[in-house]
């Protein structure tokens, strides 16, 4: 009863933010993300009646019992699932250092519910892969399908679940983070989705919504770049724009944050196709085309304010693996 897996973290385009179901996690807005081929995280799962309690490892990082919490309760929704009775051991490994710039919630919980039920013998379907990975974080379940991902909100469990838009291979564009600040960030992000219902512009954002994920997938649909960067990077500013005005407000950008939107904007005004977003943390995700990457990774190593990036290209889903990590 041995399982491991690998899954990526995604980006989002269309950012999920505000939830109409906290214990669900039913999410206010349909989202879009793209997987990320630099930030894996591999997942051992074992269950067996060796052990006596839930053993989790967690390779090169450390986690707080909140965060322990969280994984314990997803091995109950599995074992309960399968039926299935025993306690686990459970190892995971991130391919992105801790500070990198990417939460590792989305890889996390994607890799630990494919290697835990298939540790207990199930086989699920990825429709329902993607429905219990969301149960224990609402953007894990975009890690699972491939490449391009579109995840439904919908009023009931079943029926909010994420689903791949386009292989991976479908468009050759770029997600370099620009890591400025490393430190965990100071108001997670389930908090943030219990309070942007306080700010008055998020009833806006719910209204115009459904416009901006059409106008996203057109762009995607033509992969017309400029009309995709700008409608992600519009997107961004708006959800920032509600987090900055929710009681108490969420602010998350610093100085140097900042400077590299700046940085950002005055390179597209020289005529370079490059745009941005930037998820619940300081950290710019910069996008580009495969053709710029050279170009845009040059002007970022001249910020001072840039600490480190990574380079991420579309990414597969999760994937079991025969190397165990035990
Ligand atoms: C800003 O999926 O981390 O990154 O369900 O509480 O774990 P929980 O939230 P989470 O929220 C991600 C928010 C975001 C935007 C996005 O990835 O869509």
């Amino acid at each position: 009863m041995k399982s491991t897996a690998r899954a990526p973290s995604n980006i989002a385009f269309i950012k999920f933010m505000g939830k109409t179901d906290e214990n669900l996690r039913l999410p206010s807005n349909t989202s879009i993300s793209m997987c990320l081929s630099d930030a894996i995280t591999t997942t051992t799962v074992e269950f067996s009646p060796q052990y006596k309690n839930d053993q989790i490892d967690i390779r090169g990082d450390v986690f707080n019992n909140q965060e322990n919490e969280r994984i314990v309760s997803h091995l109950d929704r599995i074992r309960k699932r399968a039926k299935v009775k025993l306690f686990a051991k459970v190892a995971t490994q991130n391919s992105f250092p801790k500070g990198s710039g990417i939460a590792s919630s989305a890889s996390g919980f994607a890799a630990l519910t494919l290697a835990g039920t298939k540790a207990c013998g199930l086989a699920i379907p990825e429709k329902e892969l993607t429905i219990l990975s969301r149960l224990a974080s609402g953007s894990s379940c975009r890690s699972i399908p491939d490449g391009f991902v579109q995840w439904e909100k919908s009023t009931t469990s079943d029926d909010s679940y994420a689903y791949s838009l386009y292989p991976p291979e479908y468009w050759d564009i770029r997600d370099i983070v620009a890591v400025v600040e490393d430190k965990p960030k100071a108001v997670p992000t389930t908090s943030a989705h219990s309070l942007v219902a306080t700010s008055r512009f998020f009833k806006a954002r719910m209204e115009n919504i459904d416009n901006t994920i059409s106008l996203l997938k057109h762009a995607l649909d033509r992969k017309d770049f400029p009309s995709f960067g700008e409608t992600v990077e519009n997107e961004a500013l708006n959800m920032h724009a509600v987090l900055m005005t929710a009681t108490p407000p969420l602010l998350y950008w610093n100085e140097s944050t900042m400077s590299v939107i700046r940085a950002v904007w005055s390179w597209r005004l020289k005529g370079l196709r490059v745009y941005f977003t930037i998820d619940a943390g300081p950290n710019v995700h910069v996008l580009c085309e495969g053709k710029t990457e050279k170009t845009v990774v040059s002007y970022l190593k001249d910020i001072s304010a840039i600490q480190n990036f990574s380079i991420n290209k579309p990414a597969i889903g999760a994937r079991v693996i025969e190397n165990h990590l035990f």
